[in-house]
């Protein structure tokens, strides 16, 4: 059975703004259910993903319930933080969505200057899933390089051996496909500081741009342009989890 919440309380939680705003939002007439108005603030409403197909808020359908993901095409130059100065990926969101209890988080982050796929998320149990070491989730980047790759860099990923500056525990296999002498796609399964700069610095290059275009099996759609977002729906959720291979040695 799907939960329910008091239309106050849960219109207060996704930003739209105190239960006092919202019970005058309801005297005013502004919200409306399957086309009817709504006239007690204190009435359950069941907590289901279609809600916002059959409410509306001043004629704007209602914004994703409780318990939502999406996919950003994060741009250069965003934080992935909720506090620090300068641009924020939460400032290519509604402003609304900054209220919400709970609150909306990236999914891991990505580095200022790395571009890509980033997922976000109020739902703490799919962070979890997604983020946690044990699901050992491959994340696809495409790494543009200072120097022309030697060929032994795929060994050195691959063999599960390679120790980052200042870390005591080597890293897990990761894979590399060179594209040419200066790109390659690198897939690693965890997600330590600066990983993909640091793996590329312990084999003597440097990482000039960075960009993931893969998490999972979920690929950044080619039609989702830099700051950009969509919501994830059931199907993209699966691909996330899809892809259970683990990057083994060569
Ligand atoms: N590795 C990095 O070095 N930076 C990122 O943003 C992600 C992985």
């Amino acid at each position: 059975m799907s939960k329910a919440l008091r239309l106050d309380r849960l219109l207060a939680n996704m930003g739209y703004g105190s239960r006092r705003d919202i019970e005058q939002m309801v005297r005013a007439g502004w919200i409306m259910l399957d086309g009817e108005r709504l006239t007690h603030s204190e009435d359950r409403i069941a907590l289901d993903p279609g809600l916002p197909q059959r409410m509306t808020v001043r004629g704007q359908p209602l914004d994703p319930t409780p318990g939502f993901a999406l996919m950003l095409h994060k741009p250069l130059g965003v934080t992935c933080s909720h506090k620090e100065s300068g641009a924020l990926v939460y400032d290519l969101l509604p402003e609304r969505w900054r209220r919400r209890d709970p609150a909306l988080s990236t999914i891991g982050r990505l580095d200022k200057e790395t571009s890509g796929l980033l997922l976000l998320t109020d739902d703490g149990a799919l962070l979890h899933r997604v983020i946690s070491p044990r699901s050992h989730m491959p994340k696809r980047y495409l790494a543009t390089l200072d120097r022309p790759l030697s060929g032994a860099e795929g060994e050195a990923f691959a063999r599960g051996t390679l120790m980052l500056d200042g870390e005591d525990k080597p890293l897990a296999p990761a894979t590399l496909e060179p594209l040419d002498d200066l790109t390659a796609y690198l897939t690693v399964t965890e997600g330590r500081y600066h990983q993909v700069r640091r793996m590329f610095a312990a084999v003597g290059n440097h990482v000039t741009a960075l960009h993931r275009d893969r998490i999972g099996a979920l690929d950044l759609p080619a039609d989702l342009a830099p700051g950009d977002y969509r919501l994830l729906q059931s199907d993209g959720i699966d691909a996330i989890f899809a892809s259970r291979r683990r990057v083994t040695s060569a």
